[in-house]
């Protein structure tokens, strides 16, 4: 009889075997949760796509914040609703919009022990939903959108964000920005990158959270088509260049290929956005008792990091860190 030479079940006997030779491990330090607040509601609006999600208002937004740096959360990023849009997104760099006051008062309220990283884009502040400003034929002009991101990372900068993340894959937009806040005296202001964000179905939820479904066409035109790896790899390099402090690949689960590609890459930490639509996925089967769903999201946030990924936004945030929290 031939027997096996090497014998790897060796290490998967017991529980304590297993914890010991792990290699990829989660950590409440890995973790970022996203945060929607609204302007002019006086109650939490929960996302009827993600149960467990809800805008929040300015006082709710800050009893998250709060939550989270109980849980010992390291961050959180921030998303605005606001109520009045117009055709160039303007309420997004106004001084005291709904970001920047979200910013205002989650700093008042929890100091550094949270950092704040703000989404810097135009969708959720433009009338037709788009991420910049349109030219004449409808398209977003990019270099005319470029400045509208300059005035809103800066003012969310001087509203107190430590971080800002521009998602809207225009290009230049890392370059412009840094540019913009150095000039204003805000060399300090970190920039993440959504560096590889692939124009994906499965941001529909965040859509109906943001309120920023476009009223014509779609995303194609700026973000990555997802049959592209190589395109992925090259933004992310670009992003870098352009003074990128941290990179950001997006969506996570079917972009776990760019993340492993990308790790060995690039000197900078790494982070993956676990969106919307994976996030409905998980709770919907779980709800309807298709698969063990406690089980499922930490299966998902584990592969997420042996990808390659230092650090994931991700709306299970606090329930996973509820559960790093009752464990060892
Ligand atoms: C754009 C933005 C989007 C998300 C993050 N920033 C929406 C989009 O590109 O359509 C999606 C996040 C998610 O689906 O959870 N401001």
């Amino acid at each position: 009889m031939s027997v096996p030479v090497e014998r790897p079940r060796r290490l998967r006997r017991t529980d304590a075997l297993r914890r010991l030779v792990r290699e990829t491990r989660l950590s409440v330090d890995d973790l970022v949760l996203p945060l929607f607040v609204a302007e002019g509601i006086d109650r939490p609006r929960p996302v009827a796509a993600m149960p467990g999600v809800s805008q929040e208002t300015l006082a709710t937004c800050v009893e998250r914040a709060e939550e989270a740096v109980a849980l010992g959360l390291p961050a959180v990023i921030l998303f605005g609703v606001p109520l009045r849009k117009d055709a160039v997104g303007s309420g997004a760099w106004q001084p005291d919009g709904i970001v920047q006051r979200a910013c205002t008062a989650i700093r008042e309220t929890v100091g550094d022990r949270l950092l704040l990283i703000t989404d810097t884009c135009l969708d959720e502040f433009t009338d037709h939903g788009h991420c910049g400003a349109l030219a004449a034929d409808g398209s977003v002009d990019n270099d005319a959108t470029l400045e509208l991101y300059q005035r809103t990372a800066v003012s969310q900068a001087e509203a107190g964000a430590d971080v800002v993340a521009p998602s809207g894959m225009m290009d230049g937009q890392v370059a412009a920005i840094r540019e913009g806040l150095d000039r204003a005296g805000r060399a300090e202001t970190a920039i993440l990158a959504y560096a590889a964000k692939f124009a994906s179905a499965f941001y529909g939820p965040f859509r109906e959270a943001a309120g920023s479904t476009p009223r014509f066409g779609d995303r194609r035109g700026y973000q990555l088509d997802v049959g592209n790896s190589r395109e992925a790899v090259r933004e992310v390099e670009l992003d870098c260049a352009e003074g990128a402090d941290l990179v950001m690949v997006k969506p996570a689960l079917t972009a776990l290929d760019i993340i492993a590609l990308v790790r060995p890459l690039v000197d900078r930490p790494l982070g993956a956005y676990c969106v919307s639509g994976e996030y409905a996925m998980l709770r919907a089967a779980g709800a309807a008792g298709h698969l063990d769903e406690a089980a499922a999201v930490w299966e998902v946030h584990l592969a997420i990091r042996r990808a390659g990924a230092d650090f994931i936004c991700t709306y299970h945030a606090l329930d996973l860190a509820r559960r790093l929290a009752g464990s060892r």
